[in-house]
Formats: structure tokens, sequence, C-alpha cells
């Protein structure tokens, strides 16, 4: 059976978003098939819709998603039909190089869903992420559905599925922010500002948020920021090495993703101190540091993925401390927007009015 849905596709590079009809077949060996709750729209979306991520026009957007599993392929024990599911796009392999080596966060070969999604033309479609979750139903690989306590609401749980988790996760996985640590955030959208609340659940005794947008920062301040930085105002390296004793923050997190705030984050370093990139830069931007300053400084120069997360492991954890009070997930969800908000949501995250808008179905 093919199930005929609402989606939300980018057609062509830059061309406002559609609402139209896709195609979405029944779930084969492997594969799940899931009803969408929730969405949340993320800057990536927007990255795919201006080709920024690669040409494979028509996208089908949206990858931030929690939902019921409706039906499941054969051979499929992980999930079953009922269950209540964050999507992530890290669905490990297990055999590849990485997953061989014990570090299956890094896995090079994650499963998807193996039968395409299209138009009714039958034009294939490429989901954002591997997921494509601005639709009604999507179909993923069974690997892409990680079960959480359902007391959370869809809203909530869907952004681990990238953003919120990818914040978090540079924070508690690739900065590795332990108890006592200054930590500097540049860039406080949905994903900065979840590295602000990682780097609070950390035990960080110093947070500093950096933005260009007075909203962003007051967010921040929720989220466990102890000190706040306007980047329009203030020279940001000297603000922080300021507020941390002259020396610069032991872990700065990049949340934008441009050569100019990576190099404040390099500077805003303290010595042997860690620099993590989690924002993500176009093709055509370039770095130049100099080779000595990044020998002198020492320490380490790292870049994160989806916050080297395990969704297995990170999803149903960090929902349990959600649920517990433990995490403000909730303060990430600006306003929720119907299927066809998708191009007012882009407009209001480039205005900077939200953390986060979430398609709710
Ligand atoms: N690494 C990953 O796995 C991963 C996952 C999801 C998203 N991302 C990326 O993370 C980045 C942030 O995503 P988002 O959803 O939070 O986007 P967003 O647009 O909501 O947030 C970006 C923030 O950066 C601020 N900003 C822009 N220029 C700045 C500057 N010069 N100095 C200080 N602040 C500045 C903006 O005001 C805004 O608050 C994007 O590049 C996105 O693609 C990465
Ligand atoms: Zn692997
Ligand atoms: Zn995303």
């Amino acid at each position: 059976m093919t199930h005929r849905v609402r989606g939300v596709i980018a057609r062509s590079k830059g061309a406002p978003v559609e609402t139209t009809t896709v195609l979405v077949p029944d779930p084969g060996p492997g594969e799940a098939l899931v009803q969408v709750q929730a969405c949340g729209v993320c800057h990536t979306d927007l990255h795919y819709r201006e080709g920024g991520i690669n040409d494979e026009f028509p996208f089908l957007l949206g990858h931030e998603a929690a939902g019921v599993v409706e039906a499941v392929g054969p051979d499929v024990t992980g999930v079953a039909p009922g269950d209540f599911v964050v999507l992530n796009w890290r669905a490990v392999c297990g055999t590849c190089r990485a997953c061989k080596r014990g570090r299956p966060w890094y896995c090079f070969a994650t499963h998807n869903a193996a039968q395409p999604m299209t138009l009714e033309d039958g034009t294939r479609l490429s989901p954002a992420l591997g997921i494509g979750a601005f639709a009604e139903k999507t179909l993923v690989a069974a690997g892409q559905c990680t079960k959480v306590d359902p007391a959370a609401s869809p809203a909530v749980a869907g952004l681990l599925g990238c953003g919120v988790m990818a914040g978090l996760g540079a924070a508690l996985n690739t900065g590795n922010v332990g108890r006592g640590d200054s930590v500097a955030v540049i860039g406080c959208g949905g994903v900065g500002n979840a590295a602000v609340a990682g780097a609070r659940l950390a035990g960080a005794a110093k947070i500093i948020a950096v933005d260009l947008d007075d909203r962003k920062l007051r967010w921040a301040r929720q989220l466990g920021a102890t000190h706040t930085v306007n980047g329009r105002t203030e020279d940001v390296v000297k603000a922080i090495q300021e507020l941390t004793g002259g020396h610069g923050a032991d872990v700065v997190i990049e949340a934008v993703g441009r050569p100019e705030t990576y190099q404040q984050a390099f500077y805003a370093r303290d010595l042997a101190g860690t620099v993590v990139l989690v924002g993500v830069p176009t093709p055509e931007m370039k770095l130049e540091l100099p080779l000595l300053d990044v020998f002198g400084r020492g320490g380490a120069l790292k870049s994160s993925w989806y916050g080297d997360c395990l969704p297995e492991r990170d999803f149903p954890m960090l929902i349990d401390l959600y649920l517990q009070g433990r995490l403000d997930l909730g303060a990430f969800v600006s306003e929720t927007v119907p299927l066809d908000g998708v191009e007012e949501a882009f407009t209001r995250m480039e205005r900077g009015e939200v953390l986060r808008s979430v398609v709710t179905f």
C-alpha cells in the first residue's frame, strides 16, 4: 500500500517551500512507517532549501521529529506499532570502521529507509538528513526510531532529534564540559542555547552566552548562562577573556558556522582549552589562522556532528531528565505552527524571533 500524505518540499534552490502530496510506501525489511506528531524547524532545513547542503532537489524537509510508529517491515524487532519515538539521523550500522573500534557516535554508514518517498509523478524525494518529517507520515530505517517516555509532549521530544541534541551533545559529549569549567557559547539559537543548557547540566561554573540579538541572550540566561555578551556592541574575545580572569574559557562552542565567529572561538579559549564547532559552514567559507597560534595555544579543535550523540543512549536519558524538571527542553519551543507554516517559520528564524518553531500535526 502507498500512503498519500501532505508534505513540505523544497523543489529548487532558493525557491519558497511548497506543501504538496507525497507518496510514502509501506515499510519494507528493516523499515518503519511513522505517523509524525511534531517536527521542529531547524536552520539545516533552510540550508537545504538554499542549496547549501547538496543539489539533490527536490528535498522533503523536516528532521527534528517525534511521532508514533504505525507499521514496521519484516525482521524489525527494535520497535513496534504504537511506540512513541524520536526520529534520529544516526541509526548506527555496527560494522563500519568507527563502530568496530567502539566509537559508534562517528558511525560512517548510518541506516536510512531503502525505499524512496516520491511526488505523485514518481519524482524521488531526498529526505532531509534521511528523515523528511514535515509530512504526516514518513518512512525511515527502524533504527532511526528511538523509543522515549510517552509522557513527554511530541513538540518537546522531537527537538532532541537534531538541533537541541546537537547543542547539548556539543557541551556534554564533544566538549566534555565538566564541573567547574568555564564555557562560552557563540551563537545562541536553538543549537547554541542547548549548548548553554548542556553546560549547566554538566556543572560548568561560568557560562558565557554570545549573540548579536538580546532576545537570544535573554533565553540564554533562562537556560543557564551566567553572563551574556552582545557581539554587536562588545569585543567578543576581550569580553570573554575579561570574564575569565584574563585567560579565556576552558571550552568555547561555536554554534553559528562562520569563519569570523570560529576565529573568535579560537582566541576566546584558554591555553590548552577546547573549541567545538557545531555550526555548519557553507562550501565557499575559508578559515585563515596563524599556524603558530594553532600550535602555541595547544588544546583541541573539534567538530561536533550531532553532538556526538548515541540516540539509544542519550534520547531516553535526556527525556527522563526533562520529565524530572532538570532540563528545560520546553523553553526551546517558541511556537507551534501548522504544516504550511514552514516558510514563515524560516522568516522568523532569520529575524531571530524564535528558538524553535515546531510544526504540529
Ligand atoms: N553540527 C550539527 O550536528 C548541527 C545540527 C543542527 C544544526 N547545526 C547548525 O548549527 C547552527 C545553528 O543552528 P540554529 O538552529 O541554532 O540556528 P539559528 O539561526 O536559530 O541560530 C543562530 C544564532 O547565531 C546568531 N549569530 C549570527 N551571527 C552571529 C555572530 N556573528 N555572532 C554571534 N551570534 C551570531 C544568531 O543571532 C542566532 O541566534 C546552524 O549552522 C545549523 O546548521 C549543526
Ligand atoms: Zn557504523
Ligand atoms: Zn537540524
